[in-house]
């Protein structure tokens, strides 16, 4: 097998602080023991009930027991008083309560599986069968949510620093020491690795390590926005639930919390918001995302009506009824931006608040036809081409790598114009043959979108620009008041369909209007500048449901 370059980090201050030593100090100060009584008793002795709690040897409330006997044990060899106020058990839950996770190291270690390099934490742990072991729960689904590898000494049988622990990290990262490195604070654990071969490297000072480690693995780790962690549709998962015979929703569920659900646009997929996933899932969200009808591995019906919007609210509010949820928060973009202010006005008891990215909520005007009012706009022509079945289906689907490369483009300029696309005789032409691809679309991500428009092409996509009458006429048979809900709306400054602009004057239909704008971005935000988004997404998200602002902070 070929050797792989990894990172190896220390759970016990390095991943996690404070070290477990600080708070037992903190600890001893408070009840006036001597310094270090506490890390002596339970930490220096090889056969101390913590050694054999985290070898897998006792379970946590096991541990506890013992630790009492040898506590008094401990305080009559040393001549110290215990006082009536020292619990064995309150050390360990003041110990849980102080620990947080470094978001320096979290971020790191997204960065290095980004850039491919494989990580693991080592963390020296006990198995908690105790009544706060949700804590711990939430911990070990942060660590496995975050490094590729987690081995938790409990049930290796073996601790840091022991020799065994080490080794198995290698093997199941499939690396030879001199290619790996290992993070700590503590200094036995640093010369055993050592030992070893593996590089050590001191993190007492988190950007002094980042540094070294950036000149031994010769990737950029400072400096540059952190690139969000993106999902793997192989790492997470999907459901499916059937609307009505024949129709099927697929979606991805991830995280646990209020729900959140993400509705992409044309020609996208669930996949467009691959970089928002982990990190609203971390934030304690249950992010629900779908491929909208039509699209990936839903189903895609060939009628027209089957994808006009009251028909779509329809399957949406259905949707969430099968899955047993009251309500979401609304996060849509293009397409979806508009599906979700038709859902905030329809169907607002399903809808807890409601976000658009790019796509502002339109003012409806009852006096005159649609089709009209779109022709007067130049840069919707693409829409009007889209009009005939057949002809822009032809057209999308005869090189599918090429259509991805040519519309997922960045910024400001589009390959191709919006306008004009009747009179050219199609969105493509005049393009060359080769196009290169944009650095926001991975090779890895284009291949994913290629593969998911191989099941049923453009018809479903394009049917839900057909329905712009229809549309309309539900639209104005329908009261409209203002829409009191928590509402974001997130323009872009280069997005050359969507002007951010049109979003002017909302604020008279929504009066809880909250704003987010990224200058730099064009229409594909969600992949185009994802570290922006995702900090105004949660932002906002964790207002309206009063959610803690650390991101990864379990309360024990
Ligand atoms: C991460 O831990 C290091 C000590 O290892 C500390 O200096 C740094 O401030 C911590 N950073 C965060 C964001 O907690
Ligand atoms: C407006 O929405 C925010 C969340 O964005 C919420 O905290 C606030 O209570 C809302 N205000 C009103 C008046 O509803």
């Amino acid at each position: 097998m070929a050797m792989r370059k990894a990172v190896i980090f220390d759970l016990l201050g390095c991943v996690q602080t404070p070290r477990p030593r600080q708070i037992f100090r903190k600890y001893e100060e408070s009840l006036g023991l001597p310094r270090d009584f506490i890390y002596k008793t339970v930490e220096k002795r090889p056969e101390s009930a913590l050694h054999k709690a985290e070898k897998g040897r006792l379970t946590f409330t096991q541990m506890i027991s013992e630790l009492e006997a040898e506590f008094q044990k401990g305080a009559s060899d040393e001549g110290v008083s215990l006082p009536p106020q020292f619990l064995v058990q309150k050390l360990f839950e003041d110990t849980r309560e102080a620990v947080k996770f470094n978001t320096t190291i979290l971020e790191t270690a997204a960065k290095l599986r980004h850039q491919g390099i494989r990580t693991c934490v080592l963390a020296n742990t006990w198995m908690d069968d105790s009544a706060q072991r949700e804590g711990t729960a939430r911990i070990l689904s942060v660590l496995h949510g975050h490094f590729d590898l987690v081995l938790e000494s409990c049930h290796v049988g073996a601790r840091v620093p022991e020799p065994a622990m080490f080794s198995l990290a290698l093997e199941r990262l499939s690396s030879a020491p001199q290619q790996v490195a290992w993070l700590s604070v503590v200094e036995p654990n640093l010369k055993a690795a050592q030992d070893m071969g593996m590089s050590a490297i001191l993190a007492e000072d988190t950007s002094e390590a980042l540094k070294k480690l950036e000149v031994l693995l010769g990737v950029e780790l400072l400096g540059s926005d952190v690139h969000p962690i993106s999902t793997n549709p192989e790492e997470v998962a999907h459901g499916f639930v059937t609307i009505k015979p024949g129709v099927t929703t697929h979606f991805v569920d991830v995280g646990e919390g209020p729900a959140v659900l993400l509705c992409h646009g044309f020609p996208e997929s669930w996949f467009s918001w691959r970089y928002q996933i982990p990190a609203l899932a971390d934030a304690g969200f249950r992010v629900l995302v779908p491929d909208m009808k039509g699209y990936g591995d839903s189903t895609a019906p060939s009628d027209i009506e089957e994808y006009s919007q009251e028909q779509i609210c329809q399957d949406l509010v259905t949707f969430m009824d099968k899955l047993g949820v009251p309500q979401v928060t609304l996060v849509g973009h293009d397409w979806g931006g508009a599906l979700v202010w038709n859902m905030a006005q329809f169907h607002p008891e399903r809808v807890r608040a409601v976000a658009s990215l790019n796509t502002p909520l339109f003012p409806v005007d009852p006096n005159s036809d649609p089709v009209e009012k779109l022709k007067s706009l130049p840069i919707f022509d693409y829409q009007i081409y889209f009009q005939e079945p057949g002809v822009a289906e032809a057209e999308l689907e005869k090189n599918l790598e090429r259509t991805f490369k040519i519309m997922f483009l960045g910024g400001k300029r589009p390959a191709v114009s919006t306008a004009d696309v009747c009179k050219r005789g199609g969105l493509f032409v005049g393009l060359p043959e080769e196009v290169p691809r944009s650095s926001i679309l991975s090779e890895t991500a284009l291949k994913y979108y290629v593969q998911q428009y191989r099941k049923s092409g453009f018809r479903g996509p394009l049917n839900w620009y057909r329905n712009i009458e229809r549309n309309w006429r539900w639209f104005c048979s329908k009261p409209r008041g203002k829409l009191l809900m928590p509402a974001l709306m997130v323009t872009a400054g280069k997005d050359p369909v969507l002007l951010s602009v049109f979003s002017m004057g909302m604020e008279a239909m929504i009066p809880n209007l909250t704003r987010g704008y990224i200058e730099e971005c064009g229409h594909w935000t969600q992949m185009e500048k994802p570290v922006e988004l995702n900090k105004i997404l949660l932002s906002w998200l964790r207002d309206v449901h009063q959610k803690a602002s650390i991101t990864v902070s379990p309360k024990l």
